[in-house]
């Protein structure tokens, strides 16, 4: 899609977003709620016409096309089964609509029960399933037309963490075993950095950055990116030289350390950086360690501990221990530390 705006009233819920979704991709668009995605998938789908921009599909323009005529379909987050129908019917729904011979859609029924591993329940009333199973059907009932295109709003948000976990491992095989592109809409991070091939992060109606999940989390090319997705320290440091594609930066303490940036940009001067919890270690005081401060919380949870470390100009700096070990994790509120920062971990950010 390319240039795609879209106006309720005065109200710009989609602001010029181009995007290329390859074929046989698992998409995520993913954003804090309000952002326009749903906006956008219902562009896709047809629910919606863009005010301005196009939408492709194969080289053939879409954008005038109406729902039904588009080889696209849609799972919603309340999935909307017929109560009334069996599993089999519910499945064989959009089949039967298309005009398909019986004999036809009993097949495709069949193969989608096994896909969804829900073989021998198709004659059961829909409403007997339990709400993951419900979930399977709808999946079921969307793939079974073998649209190339499955957009899916949400569509775990109504199941428990256990189930939604594994739901997610099955909507990722359900992509690769049918090679149909996935357009996957979630407002939660690690939901998206799990499934994805790639996630177009979402702000205000505008893409701020598109890449693989790595990309999106170690080299996030903005501050809202970075705040969006995971834990994260902030650093004022100053750029003194570009050395290739890094740059060598100044932190407060005089150490000196390289830095990744985006690609669109030449950094200078005064910029921020990013460094992830887990890409830090709290050390004993040294004159090696980049970073040093005196630690004012240290939280324990289980796989991991916190310790969140005060530094000499007062910011806080959150490092991140895996608890290789079983104990305490051997330091205390009120002690001095260093800190250590492993390889190539800090990523400038555009302003
Ligand atoms: N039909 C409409 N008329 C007017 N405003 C709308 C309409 N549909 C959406 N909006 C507005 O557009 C903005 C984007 O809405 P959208 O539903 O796309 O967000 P979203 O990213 O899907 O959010 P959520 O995560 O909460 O589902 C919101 O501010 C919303 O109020
Ligand atoms: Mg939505």
């Amino acid at each position: 899609m390319h240039g795609i705006k879209k106006w309720f009233g005065n109200f710009q819920a989609v602001d010029d977003v181009s995007l290329e979704i390859r074929p046989n991709e698992f998409f995520t668009l993913l954003g804090p709620s309000g952002c326009g995605k749903t906006t956008l998938l219902r562009m896709i789908a047809g629910f919606e016409l863009p005010s301005e921009g196009s939408i492709r599909l194969d080289g053939a323009e879409i954008a005038s096309l109406l729902p039904n005529q588009r080889p696209v379909n849609t799972v919603f987050q309340n999935y909307a089964l017929f109560p009334h129908l069996s599993v089999a019917e519910n499945i064989g729904f959009g089949l039967k609509m298309l005009g398909q011979p019986k004999a036809k859609i009993a097949a495709a029924v069949a193969e989608m029960l096994k896909l969804v591993h829900l073989e021998g329940r198709g004659n059961d009333p829909v409403t007997q399933l339990s709400g993951g199973q419900q979930q399977r059907v709808a999946l079921a009932r969307a793939l079974a037309p073998r649209p190339k295109v499955l957009l899916l709003d949400e569509p775990l948000s109504a199941l428990d963490l256990k189930l939604r976990k594994s739901m997610q491992i099955e909507l990722k095989r359900l992509q690769s075993e049918t090679g149909i592109t996935f357009v996957f809409v979630t407002h939660d991070q690690e939901e998206a950095l799990t499934m994805s091939d790639r996630i177009a992060v979402m702000s205000h109606g505008t893409v701020r950055q598109v890449g693989e999940p790595w990309e999106i989390y170690d080299r996030p090319a903005e501050r809202f990116v970075a705040d969006f997705i995971g834990d994260t320290n902030f650093l004022d440091v100053d750029v003194v030289a570009i050395e290739g594609e890094r740059a060598r930066v100044r932190l407060a303490s005089g150490a000196e350390i390289p830095a990744t940036f985006p690609a669109d940009i030449r950094p200078e001067g005064r910029v921020s950086i990013v460094i992830r919890p887990e890409h830090a270690r709290a050390v004993a005081p040294s004159p090696a360690a980049p970073l040093a401060g005196t630690v004012h919380d240290v939280v324990y949870l289980g796989t991991d501990t916190h310790l969140h470390v005060r530094l000499a100009d007062d910011k806080t700096f959150l490092v991140r221990q895996q608890n290789a070990r079983s104990g305490p994790c051997g330091f205390a509120v009120g002690d001095s530390v260093g800190i250590e920062l492993s390889d190539d971990v800090a990523q400038i950010l555009r302003d």
